[in-house]
């Protein structure tokens, strides 16, 4: 009986650490059909065999812009004596952020911004996709390599806005550079 149970420890650490072990260890990939149609509605062959990179800027008409609809919102509630987030967003601090969006944020110079860099749009198996994508200038001696930049979630391709130079221009010491291609995650545009 005190054999049996003595024996029967180590099995038992064995086992939780086995177990234990398995929680670090990355689960096995998921796998994906490979003619998967992401697109709405049926398969449609045409569009599943193209690969087009449409050139794309940020375009927002002036009439879909916000700032006269934030400026003529209802009054606000005031929030509760001595509180902060804990009945959800207090309304101090969304008169602010309202006044912020509707007067001093400036969407042309964003627009602009964000525009700087090539981007384009391109269905991959019916999925649409926004992508930035820039080839930096041949310069001799210089090998380009491609590299993929994902962000994560929450996140979009901006994360990567400050990056992107550093990476597509001769920097000193280096005889390679980059051509970098940003998709934006789907869902995440
Ligand atoms: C497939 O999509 C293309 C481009 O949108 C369209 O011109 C074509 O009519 C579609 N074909 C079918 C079978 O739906
Ligand atoms: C996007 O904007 C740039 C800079 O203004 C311009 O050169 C380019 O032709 C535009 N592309 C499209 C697809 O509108
Ligand atoms: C917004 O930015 C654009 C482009 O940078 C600039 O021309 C314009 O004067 C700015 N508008 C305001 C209200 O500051």
């Amino acid at each position: 009986m005190g054999l049996k149970f003595l024996l029967a420890i180590p099995v038992l650490i064995f086992a939780i650490g086995y177990k234990l072990n398995s929680l670090f260890e990355p689960p096995p990939l998921p796998k994906l059909e490979e003619d998967t149609w992401w697109g709405l509605g049926p398969r449609n062959d045409t569009m599943y065999e193209k690969l087009i990179l449409e050139p794309f800027n940020i375009t927002v008409h002036e009439q879909y812009l916000v700032g006269w609809r934030l400026a003529t919102h209802r009054p606000l509630t005031p929030p509760l004596e001595g509180i902060q987030q804990q009945y959800g967003m207090n309304t101090n601090l969304l008169r602010d952020i309202v006044n912020y969006w509707g007067s001093t944020y400036n969407w042309t110079e964003r627009q602009e911004y964000l525009n700087q860099y090539p981007q384009y749009h391109v269905f991959v198996q019916g999925l649409g996709i926004h992508v930035v994508h820039v080839n930096p200038k041949i310069e001799l001696g210089i090998k380009i390599v491609p590299l993929l930049l994902l962000h994560g979630w929450p996140g979009c391709v901006r994360e990567f806005f400050e990056l992107i130079p550093k990476l597509t221009t001769p920097q000193e010491g280096r005889k390679y550079m980059f051509e970098v291609i940003i998709p934006h995650i789907p869902g995440e545009e």
